[in-house]
């Protein structure tokens, strides 16, 4: 399997690594945490801003711009790279667990999918061979294979149906994927909660051989303590020397207990989406700017952060914009959230070099129980 993304790992302490993960459009650090920037865009943020904020790569999303404007406009365009002005490396999405959360009207066979979009309401289908295909014209620099995922809890017997399909649609992906150098291809395991799932996923993904492995499944509404089980194992079952990525996870205290068990790469709406409704993310844990105790507040957000947000603005000035609905409220908070979300794992990166983690956790834990003052 030919690939020209190299990943490396550079320290470990206890189950958490460090590395780099290189490619053609640029280094990706790890652990990473990977802003959401579904429709071409990270809302609220100019491409430069969220690279400011310590981003190495993006996260795009087949299911919605196969929608809106077509991956096939998006070719002539140049690539999502050039369409949307980010010229860091890119992650893909397939699409599959989109289509269950999103669409209307799905109807799931052996060769794919069929369902009507969320934005109109046309018809559209998906397969492992078009999705490889979608993200191909998109340009993306890291694939995901074509997958399903059930929202737990489900019945074990549906939870490993659904498994054994994603498994054959991870064939599938690999194959129509083909050999691209630069360009690497992720496969996705599933299996819910269950251990035996999961270690069969493993071995199916493991034979079939990709540049990475994703952590598929989780944090669709089993719970943290039943996230973290899966994790206490899941991580083991891939190859030690290929990324690991935990897929739409998660608060600050998921991506920490994530990367203690092994996970390199993540990826969340949180940081974005709480952002524009007056949510900030600190290292005290979220603040919501919309509540009155901040109306005259002259302190900023984070004394000890130094992002836009923090640097320039009082809390009562956030507090202002937030409650009249002023998009610099959505601007500000969604700069500050991602600054966090990057600090934390610089934080990480720092601390599992030192061979220090466990006493960073510990730290992290500290501070976050003492709340916001
Ligand atoms: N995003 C969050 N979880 C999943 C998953 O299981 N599969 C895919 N493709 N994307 C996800
Ligand atoms: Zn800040």
């Amino acid at each position: 399997m030919a690939s020209g993304i190299i990943f490396t790992v550079a320290a470990t302490d206890g189950r958490a690594r460090t590395g780099v993960l290189k490619t053609p459009r640029g280094e990706i650090r790890t652990p990473a945490f990977m802003p959401v920037g579904t429709a071409a865009t990270v809302k609220a943020m100019l491409p430069q801003s969220v690279r400011a904020t310590g981003a190495d790569i993006l996260l795009g999303n087949t299911y919605h711009l196969m929608l809106r404007p077509g991956a096939e406009r998006i070719a002539r365009l140049g690539g999502l790279h050039r369409f949307m002005n980010w010229d860091g490396p890119i992650l893909t999405d397939s699409g599959g667990f989109q289509v269950m959360s999103l669409a209307a009207l799905r109807r799931l066979d052996e060769d794919g999918v069929t369902f009507a979009s969320h934005i109109d309401g046309s018809r559209h289908r998906l397969t492992p061979e078009r999705s490889m295909e979608i993200q191909r014209l998109l340009g993306s620099d890291i694939v995901m294979a074509f997958d399903e995922c059930p929202a737990l809890p489900a019945p074990e017997e549906a939870v490993a149906a659904s498994m054994r399909l994603s498994m054959r649609w991870a064939a599938r992906s690999r194959e129509a994927f083909g050999d691209r150098p630069g360009h690497a291809l992720f496969g996705i395991m599933q299996g819910g909660v269950t251990r035996e799932l999961r270690e069969e996923s493993a071995a199916a993904l493991r034979a079939i051989g990709f540049d990475g492995y994703a952590i598929g499944g989780l944090a669709v509404g089993e719970g943290q303590a039943a996230m973290f089980e899966v994790l206490d194992y899941a991580p083991g079952l891939l190859p030690q020397d290929r990324p690991r990525y935990l897929m739409g996870v998660g608060k600050p205290d998921d991506i920490v207990g994530a990367v203690a068990r092994g996970v390199d790469m993540m990826d969340c709406v949180l940081p974005t989406r709480s952002g524009r409704t007056g949510q900030a993310w600190t290292r005290r844990g979220p603040v919501n700017l919309r509540n009155a105790r901040h109306a005259e507040d002259p302190r900023p957000l984070d004394e000890a952060c130094t992002c836009p947000a923090c640097r320039g603005y009082s809390r009562a000035y956030l507090h202002h914009v937030v409650r009249a609905g002023e998009m610099i409220a959505g601007m500000l908070l969604t700069w500050h959230n991602l600054h966090y979300f990057q600090q934390l794992m610089q934080e990480m990166r720092t601390a599992i070099a030192a061979g220090r983690f466990a006493a960073w956790e510990a730290e992290f834990h500290r501070l976050r129980a003492e709340g916001d003052i």
